[in-house]
């Protein structure tokens, strides 16, 4: 290994490999292979559901188009009204909420999950309120039972955003399990990938039916329940049975040769976790709490990427670390999830006003002083030990401690 100039540590590597390619191969063999979505999208939903431990899920092209097909059927039933959200997400959770017309209501990161600040979630709530949505961020569950307990109590849907967090856990319990519905992402740098991809999992019958009505087209016969469907064409006798739009909606659908890859990538996914589980441990471990945090609250978390956050706002040690990163190969990216506070983006100051963001202090700190490298399984211990040390040595401003 060569850890004296470069480090050559990229976001993620190696996330699709020879035995995803040969599952490829192997089904494109075939001798007529059906690609559209079919057989292989059913049963990698059937087998995420089970991995998962929900009764249904449904695969659709995207994590982003996760967050915006949960979203439509959330207002669906739930009519418009606010949704509260994070500052510190991808930019498909603020943008899904403003193509449904939801009222984006902000609230601030909690320093050690990086999610939702839950007490200001709480405080938020009001009649007009539809739902929280909910991103666990960077590997971190952002649940505590208070909040759960208080949302049930005010009848209050959460919809939790698992695309950065999948395998992590709150009491044991995976992330994904606890809201109404739940989303998540295959693209390439996600704890596995299906290219591109991303579903929905729920234990709602109804939301489910729903869901995959609105990926392809609002079609009444895309609905899973005979009963249901009968009861469409019943109802509309002058209707073709096989054109029955029921809802205004999208064609999200995946094809068949990413579900391949993503059943695929499934067998091996706890495997890789445990690996991300042990480095980030192995980083937090070495690296200097007196310069950057490390008392996030890392029970239950799985960590797809390390969280480089600086204690203070210095920002000469700031510079020194993207030096020392860009020197030695190491890929990051600054702000963390989204690139920060999202209040702080063109697309977000037109719709909530030009100074919204300075509300938010803790989630301005992560956009300026906070980072994120790779966590990969095929990441050397060594090279993790070697970053830190190169972190650890960096000079910081003098009067930044006091
Ligand atoms: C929290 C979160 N939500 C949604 C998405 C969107 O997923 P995709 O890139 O698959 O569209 C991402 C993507 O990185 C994400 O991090």
């Amino acid at each position: 290994m060569n850890c004296g100039k470069s480090l050559d540590w990229p976001l993620m590597r190696n996330n699709i490999g020879r035995s995803d390619l040969k599952a490829v191969i192997d089904y494109l063999k075939k001798e007529v292979p059906i690609l559209t979505q079919s057989r292989q999208v059913e049963e990698f939903e059937r087998e995420w559901s089970q991995w998962l431990g929900v009764h249904h899920s449904v695969l659709v092209n995207s994590g982003s188009s996760a967050n915006l097909l949960t979203l439509s059927t959330l207002r669906e039933i739930y009519g418009m009204g606010e949704i509260i959200v994070p500052t510190l997400t991808w930019v498909s959770d603020i943008a899904s909420a403003l193509q449904c017309g939801f009222t984006p209501v902000f609230v601030d990161i909690d320093r050690r999950t990086l999610g939702m600040d839950t007490d200001q979630v709480l405080d938020k709530i009001n009649g007009n309120t539809r739902a929280v949505f909910l991103t666990h961020i960077l590997g971190f569950n952002a649940l505590n039972q208070s909040f759960l307990d208080e949302l049930g109590a005010r009848q209050v849907p959460l919809i939790e955003d698992a695309c950065e967090s999948y395998g992590a856990t709150f009491n044991g319990r995976k992330l994904g399990t606890f809201g109404l519905m739940s989303n998540f992402s295959f693209y390439y740098a996600h704890h596995m990938s299906t290219i591109e991809g991303g579903m929905i999992s729920t234990n709602d019958g109804e939301l489910y039916e729903m869901l995959r009505m609105f990926r392809s087209h609002g079609m009444s016969r895309e609905a899973n329940s005979e009963s249901l469907k009968r009861a469409y064409v019943k109802k509309h006798p002058d209707l073709n049975p096989d054109f029955i739009f029921a809802f205004p909606a999208f064609n999200m659908r995946s094809t068949e040769i990413n579900a391949v890859i993503g059943r695929e990538q499934l067998k091996r996914l706890d495997t890789n976790n445990e690996i991300r589980r042990e480095n980030f441990n192995l980083f937090l471990q070495n690296l200097d709490p007196a310069k950057y945090q490390t008392d996030f609250e890392t029970a239950g978390s799985c960590n797809y990427a390390f969280p480089l956050i600086l204690k203070r706002p210095d920002p000469l040690l700031c510079e020194n670390v993207m030096r020392a990163l860009r020197e030695h190969g190491v890929e990051f990216r600054r702000g963390t999830s989204g690139g920060g506070n999202q209040l702080r983006q063109p697309y977000l100051r037109k719709v909530m006003g030009e100074r919204e963001f300075e509300k938010y202090p803790k989630v301005n700190h992560v956009h300026f002083y906070g980072f994120y490298v790779g966590n990969y399984p095929d990441l050397e211990k060594e090279k993790i030990l070697k970053l830190c040390s190169i972190l650890n040595r960096l000079p910081e401003e003098e009067d930044s401690r006091v």
